[in-house]
């Protein structure tokens, strides 16, 4: 592989440029990161340094290579099942309530919000239809700032990292797999419908607007403090009054908006719009 440095103060520039148009915030120490990820990038385009490609991104004609370099700086680790206890407290406490609330006349509207190659979304769907729901009953929306995850999520193949924490019931009745490549049924696929959403931007967010439970977890961690702000009031104006927000059970709302109520249900923080 070409070795092409990285100068101090064109890494400031490129961070600045992800971070004005994604929120990602990358500090100093991370450099390397955004030094190894590119290199394939430049090697691949035959440019000679880290000035060239900045130069080609900001020149915003080729949509691609935005797309290719917020796939190259998110980090997408996620799996089914991720933390059972919010996932048990939204199926067995929330989901009930919004339920009754919408006397079947109405879904249950449900976004994850930074979805990642879908596992949330789609385990999100799995438990509702266990626990009796209908399809009428409910409208699922997966997201995500990248298009190579979104993509994933889409075709749904998973690997045994992802799918090791999926109950044994569940893995027999969803997936066919080999032992190493797990394929989501259709059934459970079709639920989940994706799109492209930048969560930093208040205009793309309108087809998520009257939403009643909003996943966005193990997300705001990459955002700074101006950012998570942004963030979480735009997942606000999305949600109905009395609506839900579900945050990564390591992150918090503290220091950032105090425009949620927590409610503290069995030590899962579930935030709900006043
Ligand atoms: C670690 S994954 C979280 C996946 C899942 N929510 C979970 O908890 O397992 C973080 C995701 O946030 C996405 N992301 C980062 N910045 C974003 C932004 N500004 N808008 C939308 N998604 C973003 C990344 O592409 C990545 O897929």
């Amino acid at each position: 592989m070409l070795n092409i440095p990285l100068p101090d103060s064109t890494f400031r520039d490129l961070r600045d440029y992800i971070y004005e148009k994604s929120g990602i915030y990358i500090a100093d120490t991370k450099k390397y990161l955004i030094e190894n990820r590119l290199l394939r990038i430049l090697q691949e385009k035959n440019l000679n340094s880290f000035e060239d490609y900045l130069r080609l991104i900001k020149s915003g004609s080729n949509g691609n290579e935005h797309a290719r370099l917020f796939d190259a700086v998110t980090t997408n680790e996620t799996y089914f099942f991720r933390e059972p206890d919010q996932l048990n407290i939204f199926v067995n406490e929330i989901m009930p309530r919004l339920s009754a609330q919408k006397k079947g006349s109405q879904p249950v509207r449900i976004w994850s919000a930074a979805c990642s190659t879908g596992e949330e979304p789609y385990t999100l769907a799995m438990m509702l239809l266990e626990k009796g729901y209908a399809r009428k009953q409910f409208e699922i929306s997966g997201s995500d700032l990248s298009e190579a995850v979104l993509q994933s999520s889409r075709t749904a193949l998973y690997n045994s990292y992802s799918v090791r924490n999926i109950p044994e019931q569940y893995l027999r009745k969803y997936f066919s797999g080999n032992g190493q490549t797990y394929s989501l049924g259709s059934s459970v696929k079709s639920m989940v419908k994706f799109m492209k959403i930048n969560l930093i931007d208040d205009k793309n967010t309108g087809p998520l607007r009257n939403t009643d439970v909003i996943f966005c977890r193990n997300t705001l961690i990459y955002f700074d403090v101006k950012s998570k702000q942004r963030v979480t009031s735009n997942l606000y104006n999305c949600l109905n009054p009395g609506g839900y927000l579900f945050i990564g059970s390591s992150e918090s709302l503290h220091n950032i908006t105090r425009a949620f109520r927590p409610n503290v249900l069995n030590r899962v923080i579930a935030y709900q719009k006043v």
